[in-house]
């Protein structure tokens, strides 16, 4: 799919570190489906940017595989949409380069991902880590996108990757389209269920903090039973409830119910009612994508045969972007 026609870009990607959590889908991925039908869509998998932080190349192969075949499972078709693998397509690594060079290190030191991330990682605190976000900005710019769908912990960087487009643009001239995150009103941030002031992520230390895409029904029912809540037993949305508003979140966003529905839902009812009915939402939610994957996963022909076509055509497109920034900076071409 190229393209042609009038709609608008949308580009986004996802890190194939480890398997996908409920935090990303509700975050992101659901957004990647829904939007198929109204948009262009190329999405990636950055595989590029897992190795900030040091990957076991076994592990790595099977996750780039077992990540590639779990979001076509959420429902990204490979017949409207471009899902290819960034590693494959050249043009990102040289894109980043060149924006390297349009980033200040004030603006990179300001990311309040890189501070996490070297706090966690503070043996290797490497050049990568820093300098990610350019890699993120030509991620998006290459494909002159109109819409980023990516969770809250993203915003920080696709505005940077605005003011790296808009410097660029005002020193050569309209090369990029200047791109807009989409993040979703329900689902945006999805925390720990373990620790609900932090994150839902791949890298929780523990296990019952994070659901994971392709979690057995028996573990994600666990998973929710052990949630930390409060001792209020009132299911209501409200300030200090953490715990209970994170699952009245991901309640919500899974059955499309708003706070309200579900307070008047679970009146005079316990936690325990309250957590087993979140717990069987998600099971619901989750298991024909466990289905699909299980299919896709068994025919490594089929996944590479996907990855191959969009590699291609992500190459093409991309290389038109990169080619235009060349010339306008002055190289020879
Ligand atoms: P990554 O791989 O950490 O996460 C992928 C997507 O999932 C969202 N997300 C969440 N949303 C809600 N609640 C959570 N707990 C949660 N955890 C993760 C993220 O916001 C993201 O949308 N740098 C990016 C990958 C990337 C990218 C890009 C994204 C590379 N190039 C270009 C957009 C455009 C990342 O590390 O996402």
């Amino acid at each position: 799919m190229e393209n042609t026609d009038k709609k608008q870009v949308v580009f986004s990607a996802i890190q194939p570190s480890g398997t996908i959590t409920l935090g990303n889908y509700l975050g992101a991925v659901r957004n990647w489906v829904a939007m198929q039908n109204e948009y262009d869509c190329i999405y990636a998998l950055a595989d590029l940017h897992t190795i900030t932080v040091r990957q076991e190349p076994a592990a790595m192969r099977r996750n780039i595989l077992d990540a590639y075949a779990s979001i076509m499972a959420c429902g990204i078709d490979v017949e409207k949409s471009i899902f290819f693998i960034q590693s494959h397509v050249h043009t990102h690594a040289e894109l980043a380069w060149i924006l390297n060079c349009y980033t200040q290190f004030g603006e990179l030191s300001r990311m309040t991902q890189f501070k996490d991330k070297s706090a966690k990682h503070a043996d290797n605190i490497n050049a990568g880590l820093f300098t990610y976000p350019s890699l993120m900005a030509g991620d998006i710019l290459l494909y002159q996108a109109d819409k980023v769908p990516v969770g809250a912990d993203q915003q920080q960087h696709i505005e940077l990757t605005r003011d790296i487009a808009t410097r660029f643009n005002g020193l050569y001239g309209n090369v990029f389209k200047i791109p807009e995150g989409f993040i979703p009103k329900n689902g945006a941030r999805v925390m720990s269920l373990q620790n609900p002031l932090s994150k839902m992520s791949k890298s929780d230390e523990n296990v019952n903090g994070c659901v994971h895409l392709l979690d057995p029904p028996e573990v994600i029912m666990k998973k929710f039973k052990r949630a930390v809540t409060d001792s209020d037993a009132c299911v209501r949305y409200a300030e200090g409830k953490d715990g209970v508003n994170n699952l009245m979140t991901i309640y919500g966003a899974v059955t499309g119910k708003s706070y309200e529905q579900i307070e008047t839902e679970f009146a005079g009812k316990g936690y325990g009612d309250f957590k087993t009915a979140v717990g069987e939402a998600v099971v619901e939610e989750l298991r024909p994508i466990r289905e699909r994957y299980e299919q896709l996963i068994k025919d490594k022909a089929y996944l590479e045969s996907c990855y191959h076509k969009a590699d291609e055509i992500a190459l093409k497109i991309s290389s038109r972007t990169l080619s235009k920034v060349m010339k306008k900076i002055g190289f020879v071409r």
